[in-house]
């Protein structure tokens, strides 16, 4: 596939800030875990916490591949700088564009673009993770009003997010079709930000719980229409596995460039262990080449608007087994080395294995791909 001028300069504009400004933030990242609130903000400065948004909304105004091209870039220095934008853009941003009011664009989807607020994704409850239709949290009428009560766990952007895109079960007996979205701001009373997660991973990067009390919402803060919410949900996440496809991606890359780094050079045919590792190199060559077109063939149908639910659980299910595969590689084949702190190959590793759990895990997606396969 072949990029356009625009997307190159975008490409090479984001890796160099990849570079020269995520990159040193790592180190201060993994050991605080703390949220990178400088970096997120010049990437908004920047127009990068609203790529796939038209410019009239504050935007940048770029197409799907482009904010693609971003996520896989930052996450080759950063998966929770990756991450961040990725949760930001696909499942809270895009769905207030392809499923929000005029009033809905006009409130929400500058500051978010611009980066002023950042957005979350409540979907996953204590009981409902996999079987995200099982959710709790209630949504019930009260004249003009909704009042919300529940409980939502691992939310990422949580406690930094200003903008929770969440959902509710508005009509019990409906199932799937039961659920609704709603608009929930950080400020709105009755929301509380439970603790931090300490994860293995992506130590940037919030993960909480959030609980609903009592909140009340106007009905302008509905997303869709009642009972759309598990649609929009499933819809946003065809263009959220990208994302996370293409954070794999770049921590599959990252890893092998590490491994390049530490061979590259030393070839010796003699050696029955070079040979080894050209062969162990040549291979995880070709996964990340071929999760590379996966990726990038999943952006396109989603840039283009074609449905893409088994393409994306491909490019997630492939990217991240690679990303995985191949970080653990590159701790292997860097001996001790690989396993301390300042190789960096450690730290891809422990980043690398959420891409294979969040946003529907391996086995989820082996279901909707096979589902999809069946189906047609
Ligand atoms: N696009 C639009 N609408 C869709 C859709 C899609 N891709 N898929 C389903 N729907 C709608 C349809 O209306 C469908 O009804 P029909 O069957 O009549 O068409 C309805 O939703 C129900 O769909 P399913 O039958 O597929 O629902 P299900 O309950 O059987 O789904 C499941 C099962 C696939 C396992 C689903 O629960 C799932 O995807 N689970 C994984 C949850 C997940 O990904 N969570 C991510 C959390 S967010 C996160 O991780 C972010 C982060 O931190 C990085």
């Amino acid at each position: 596939m072949r990029l356009t001028s625009e997307q190159q300069q975008l490409r090479d504009e984001v890796r160099r800030f990849a570079r020269e400004e995520i990159s040193p933030c790592v180190t201060l990242m993994e050991k605080d875990e703390r949220f990178p609130y400088q970096l997120v903000k010049k990437m908004g400065d920047k127009g990068w916490l609203g790529i796939p948004i038209p410019t009239r909304w504050g935007g940048f105004g770029g197409d799907f591949i482009s904010y693609i091209i971003a996520i896989h870039e930052i996450s080759k220095a950063s998966a929770a700088v990756g991450v961040i934008l990725s949760v930001h853009s696909s499942v809270c941003t895009l769905p207030i564009l392809h499923y929000g009011t005029k009033e809905q664009h006009e409130s929400y989807l500058n500051r978010l673009a611009s980066g002023s607020w950042l957005g979350a994704f409540a979907l996953t409850e204590p009981q409902a993770g996999s079987d995200a239709a099982a959710i709790r949290t209630k949504a019930v009428r009260d004249g003009q009003d909704y009042v919300l009560n529940g409980t939502k766990l691992f939310i990422t952007n949580a406690g930094a997010a200003q903008l929770y895109l969440t959902f509710a079960v508005t009509d019990p007996s409906e199932g799937a079709k039961g659920i609704t979205a709603f608009l929930v701001e950080s400020s709105f009373h009755g929301l509380s930000i439970g603790n931090k997660e300490r994860k293995m991973g992506l130590h940037g990067s919030n993960t909480c719980e959030l609980v609903y009390e009592d909140l009340k919402l106007d009905q302008t803060q509905r997303l869709g229409a009642e009972g759309q919410g598990f649609a929009i949900a499933k819809g946003s996440l065809d263009g959220g596995r990208i994302g996370i496809a293409a954070q794999a991606l770049g921590i599959a890359q990252a890893a092998l460039e590490l491994i390049m780094q530490r061979f590259g050079g030393k070839v010796r045919l003699r050696s029955a262990a070079a040979q080894q590792n050209q062969r162990e190199l040549t291979e995880l060559t070709a996964i990340a080449e071929a999760a590379k077109l996966l990726v990038y063939r999943a952006a396109y149908m989603r840039q283009e608007g074609i449905r893409c639910t088994k393409e994306s659980s491909m490019a997630k299910l492939y990217a991240s087994d690679a990303a995985v595969r191949i970080a653990g590689a590159a701790v292997k084949m860097l001996g001790m080395e690989g396993c301390l702190e300042t190789a960096g190959a450690e730290r891809l590793f422990r980043d690398a294995k959420v891409t294979q759990i969040y946003e529907g895990t391996n086995e989820i997606h082996r279901i909707v791909i096979s589902g999809q396969l069946l189906r047609s």
